[in-house]
């Protein structure tokens, strides 16, 4: 699965979830968010199925037991393409498919639900048993589908929970994998204050199952946990997924109020966009002392960033050289991070194929270095192997026309803001104003992907290109370059959040819930406030 295709696909499948929340007035956003990664990266990214043949016999099953979830889930599935996302904005009315918990689809019931669902929910603690039922089934019939379930933390209260996870340790259910959703909230307190749950790990290991623990919202790691679970035999995987209930709107986040609560209807277009701004921290780990990769490496991965951005440089397409695949074959054991390759190099389609091998998640390529079919080549062979391509252009260049009529498949376009050849360069602002005409022109052309920022970026410029439409920043000196790297990507990244809430408190200015809008947010704008200007309003609202 594409890296970057599949956190789109997250992203959208949240923008349906909050449409369709809003719209009905009512609904779970926080319960669906802090499972969005989960769903998503099952639905886009891992299991065998078929929406156009939702009862294929060889299909993979889902059960979601914390099934008031459903915005969610109905989401996942209508991204997935089960059924027209636009179907959402229904959700919980008189008629609709989409009622507040899912019904399992059948023939004879079509009105009440949709292909794809295979559980009726809403009763707590009892998905599980459903699906170690159906993993007994498939494994006393010598089939080869996979079960998934997804448990909350709250719903384990439920003896019903360690019953089934008894019954699935038992019969050594190898084809059964359970993800719980550890946000640690239910309804309106804290898990660890209604019925402690740690030490959880130790638990499910204690009931005979194989425990693995990941970040719930990094599908990174989601996916090679998954892989890994495919590995264990004799045993049911049970994968304790940290999230944050409420994730991805700043205001919800880890607020039991918002556990199954909408957000008026006058806000929906500015949450949209606040969906809609995620952005993606890279270091390049080209900049600062020299090489030393992997201790580089380390200490970003500690400080949260999103993705490695690997500078390959020729000698040829430009001056410098630094390293090859080979290299990116050695740091890929290092980490679960995605590895965003940038390619500076003459013909890449002669060696596309090692960098293929090399595991790399992205890898984009210069415009002035192939041809159009040359392009196409590349495209098609990342395409075909899960990986996201991408196209770069200088700051001299601008994209060539062929690229209209590949966009379809196109993840990401980085646009130069240095000429390449190295790290620590002065960021050339003529570059904005290209990327802000080239970001609606690719949109207007039905660009899906992502515009990333490339050279010279640092907390000034990191804002500038946001306002342009980037949502990919790649750092180098300005993460590696001053020492103190956990504060450099601090500041990074707090002045990424200032440019997200300026943007979003001018939108809901210009739709006229500007107080409205701070008053949901005060919590988070107080460390904002200075830099925004408004800590007498914010001081005003009670
Ligand atoms: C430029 C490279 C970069 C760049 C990033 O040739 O593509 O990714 O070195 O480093 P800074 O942020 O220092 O410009
Ligand atoms: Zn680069």
């Amino acid at each position: 699965m594409r890296y970057l295709d599949l956190k789109r696909k997250i992203r959208d499948a949240r923008m349906w979830a909050i449409q369709g929340i809003t719209e009905a007035g009512s609904g779970h956003p926080g319960a669906s968010f802090s499972a969005t990664e989960i769903m998503g990266t099952l639905y886009f990214g891992r299991m065998r199925h078929d929406p156009s043949n939702p009862n294929w016999g060889d299909r993979d099953y889902f059960i979601n037991s914390k099934a008031h979830s459903a915005p969610g889930f109905y989401s996942a599935l209508a991204v997935a393409g089960y059924f027209q996302p636009e179907e959402l904005r229904t959700l919980r009315q008189l008629g609709s498919r989409l009622q507040g918990h899912p019904v399992r689809y059948s023939e004879h019931q079509k009105q009440h639900s949709v292909p794809g669902i295979e559980y009726s929910g809403g009763s707590e603690g009892i998905g599980l048993s459903v699906g170690v039922g159906i993993a007994l089934a498939k494994k006393l019939d010598g089939k080869k589908n996979r079960v998934y379930v997804l448990i909350g933390d709250g719903e384990s209260n439920e003896g019903q929970i360690w019953e089934a996870s008894m019954a699935a340790g038992k019969f050594k259910l190898d084809n059964l994998v359970t993800i719980l959703d550890r946000n640690r909230i239910q309804q309106d307190g804290f898990t660890e204050d209604i019925m402690p749950l740690d030490p959880i790990k130790d638990k499910w290991s204690a009931f005979n199952w194989e425990v693995f623990e990941v970040d719930g919202h990094r599908v990174e790691q989601i996916l090679d946990a998954l892989n890994r679970a495919a590995q264990v035999h004799d045993k049911p995987v049970m994968i304790i997924a940290n999230t944050i209930k409420g994730n991805g709107i700043r205001h919800m986040a880890n607020n039991p109020q918002w556990h199954g609560k909408a957000p008026p209807k006058r806000q929906t277009e500015v949450l949209l966009e606040e969906l809609e701004s995620e952005c993606l921290i890279a270091p390049s780990i080209i900049a600062g002392e020299r090489e030393n990769y992997e201790d580089k490496i380390r200490k970003v991965e500690r400080e949260g960033v999103d993705m490695i951005h690997l500078d390959v440089m020729d000698g040829r397409f430009v001056q410098n050289t630094t390293f090859f695949a080979d290299t990116i074959k050695k740091l890929r054991r290092l980490t679960t991070l995605p590895f965003d390759t940038h390619l500076m190099i003459q013909n890449p389609l002669s060696s596309i194929q090692e960098y293929i091998d090399a595991r790399c998640d992205i890898i984009t390529v210069h415009a002035e270095a192939c041809t159009e079919n040359e392009f196409r080549e590349i495209q098609g062979r990342l395409i075909d192997k899960g990986i996201s391509p991408g196209i770069a252009i200088n700051p001299g260049t601008d994209v060539p026309k062929w690229l209209y009529d590949c966009l379809h498949n196109l993840d990401v376009v980085i646009v130069m803001s240095v000429n390449p050849g190295s790290a620590g360069q002065k960021f050339m602002p003529q570059v904005l104003e290209k990327m802000i005409v080239l970001n609606k022109q690719l949109r207007q052309h039905g660009f899906r992907g992502y515009i990333e920022a490339d050279g010279g970026i640092d907390a000034t410029t990191l804002q500038q290109t946001y306002d342009a439409g980037a949502r990919i920043f790649v750092a180098g000196a300005a993460v590696y370059g001053g020492g103190d790297i956990h504060g450099a990507v601090i500041h990074l990244r707090h002045k990424a959040e200032v440019a997200l809430e300026r943007r979003l408190l001018n939108h809901a200015t210009e739709i006229n819930i500007r107080a409205d809008w701070m008053k949901a947010r005060k919590h988070i704008l107080i460390p904002y406030a200075n830099e925004l200007n408004i800590e007498e309003e914010l001081h005003a609202i009670r």
